[in-house]
């Protein structure tokens, strides 16, 4: 199998973003565009001589493709040993997972996440550490810079490796080991919950449903919820992965899982409710005819934390993302340990976990995980409230209220302008950027600004500095907006609102979000003039 080195020539458009490098199918099947980036990974890398690499995907259309290329040019710069999930197959977090229990160099995750896939749809590449997180961001710069002079990149000619059935073959000096996608992920979950109480509770007729959305999840779902736990059989629907999600958009929230969402507000709604995305690392968690907010469940799975096994002895902190309500933080404050803010993007909890400075973080946008591994996890999410219903006996929304009586309760919306003109959208931010030190004391719909700042963000580990993270804006009435633009979208621009007002009054604590945040929406609309600005009347997606 000769080695061979091809040249090439730089694409302009490989900065990867909040979280990989994620284009259409059609700019990943340009010749040499894979190639170069998957090249500059292992230049940016360092010595891989004789190590270990993971590798799979979510099974979205062009998986296949890219993972036998990634296998040639792996060979071709001399990794030793490549573990691949059977049929190309793993989630996110499992790949997170494979890489930290093997203790792989790194691994190469293919995904455009919660992105629709099929020929006309998104296809991704990311890179994940040795600690099994996503690159750190200089990590990311020095993959980029060396994209944009790459000249050449090595593979070897050879035949496909097979892939559907686990076992090790041989390309070149490389050893290809193809391992089942669930089994590692699955021992880590049955180590931290309790099974048998959560077997039990299906025993006594507990009713779930989880929407894997024929993303990568189904696999890992039946075998957990199924086989492991006794669940019914029907309880995962939309389980058969597929290279194009069934034609759907694979993000679990209140629009795109929609039958999910309609059956648990249904008159047969059944106890618990739970869905994950493309790669299986987000998850949204729903009660009989009650939506848990992301935020909100960070918050409930820390404060309960100690009863499941994996966190007995107490969380270390808790990390959220800026945008993420600050229903963390006040369970931080009560358990006396420390919450980080940081900024949008899993890979600035990975420090902080590694340090032992948090042990769960979450996102506002359907991310929650803990230092099992080093990305967010939705099965793992699902797990946890499981394990709390099984511990507690109590529902869904009654742990929700409960807690909201206890530390008051932070209302919260997200509002998406999806595929807006992108310098409209970056005028609009830009504007305001601008205007913050004149904020303060100013009125916008009757509520006025306290304060206003660009977020910035100094890693306390190793005091990596990110600026431009996002537009923060407090209100007198201790109401907060946060404004800022997509990192991940592949189609025009996203602008995201983040609103949110804290609630201690437990007799006030009953309102729609949206009622309850109407002054707050209204008071952006009026800062940005964003309807007139972007041309829409309302946003695409409210969460
Ligand atoms: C979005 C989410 C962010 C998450 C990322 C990857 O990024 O908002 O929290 O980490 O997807 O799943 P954004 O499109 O906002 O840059
Ligand atoms: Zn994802």
């Amino acid at each position: 199998m000769p080695l061979r080195t091809i040249t090439t020539t730089p694409f302009d458009d490989q900065r990867p973003g909040t979280s990989g490098l994620r284009k259409k199918v059609a700019t990943f099947r340009q010749p040499h565009y894979l190639e170069n980036f998957v090249q500059s990974i292992f230049d940016a890398i360092g010595n891989v001589h004789g190590q270990t690499l993971v590798l799979g995907g979510d099974g979205r259309y062009y998986n296949e493709t890219a993972i036998q290329t990634i296998l040639r040019m792996a060979a071709a710069n001399g990794f030793g040993r490549v573990l691949v999930g059977r049929g190309g197959i793993l989630s996110t977090p499992a790949a997170s997972c494979v890489i930290r229990r093997h203790q792989a160099f790194g691994g190469i995750v293919l995904s455009a996440s919660h992105n629709p896939g099929g020929p006309d749809g998104d296809f991704g590449i990311k890179y994940n550490i040795g600690n099994g997180g996503p690159a750190p961001e200089a990590l990311t710069e020095a993959i980029h810079a060396r994209s944009r002079v790459i000249d050449r990149y090595r593979t070897v000619e050879a035949t496909d490796v097979p892939l559907d059935r686990l076992g090790r073959s041989q390309l070149t000096d490389m050893v290809v080991e193809v391992i089942d996608p669930v089994a590692d992920y699955a021992e880590l979950m049955t180590s931290l919950f309790d099974f048998d109480a959560i077997g039990q509770l299906f025993k006594d007729g507990f009713r779930m449903r989880f929407d894997a959305m024929h993303a990568v999840t189904g696999p890992y779902a039946v075998e957990l919820l199924e086989r492991r736990l006794g669940a019914p059989a029907g309880t995962v629907i939309n389980g058969r992965a597929l290279p194009d999600f069934g034609g759907g958009h694979p993000d679990p929230n209140l629009t795109y899982a929609k039958a999910l969402v309609e059956e648990l507000f249904g008159p047969d709604a059944p106890d618990f409710g739970a869905a994950s995305d493309g790669d299986g690392d987000r998850n949204m968690i729903l009660g009989q005819r009650f939506f848990v907010t992301p935020s909100d469940s960070l918050a409930v799975l820390a404060a309960n934390a100690t009863l499941a096994p994996g966190y007995a002895d107490g969380l270390k902190g808790i990390a959220r993302s800026m945008p993420t309500s600050r229903a963390a933080d006040r369970v931080a404050e009560v358990l006396g340990i420390e919450a980080h803010e940081t900024p949008t993007g899993w890979k600035f909890f990975g420090n902080l976990l590694d340090a032992g400075r948090a042990t769960l973080c979450g996102e506002e946008s359907f991310g929650t995980s803990s230092d099992h591994v080093r990305e967010k996890d939705g099965l793992w999410a699902v797990l946890f409230w499981l394990n709390l219903l099984a511990a507690t006996g109590k529902s869904v929304e009654q742990l929700v209220r409960e807690h909201w009586a206890r530390f008051g309760r932070d209302y919260y919306t997200r509002h998406d302008y999806e595929e807006v003109d992108g310098a409209a959208a970056s005028a609009l931010i830009e504007a305001l950027r601008t205007r913050l030190d004149m904020l303060p004391g100013q009125r916008f719909a009757g509520l006025t600004v306290s304060a206003a700042d660009d977020f910035a963000y100094t890693d306390p580990i190793d005091g990596s500095v990110s600026k431009g993270q996002g537009l923060r804006l407090l209100f007198t009435g201790g109401e907060r907006l946060v404004l800022r633009l997509s990192g991940t979208g592949t189609a025009g621009a996203t602008l995201r609102l983040y609103m949110e007002r804290y609630e201690p009054d437990s007799s006030r604590q009953g309102l729609d979000a949206q009622e309850a945040l109407a002054d707050l929406i209204r008071a952006c609309d009026e800062l940005t003039d964003l309807k007139r600005k972007l041309g829409r009347d309302a946003p695409s997606v409210i969460t």
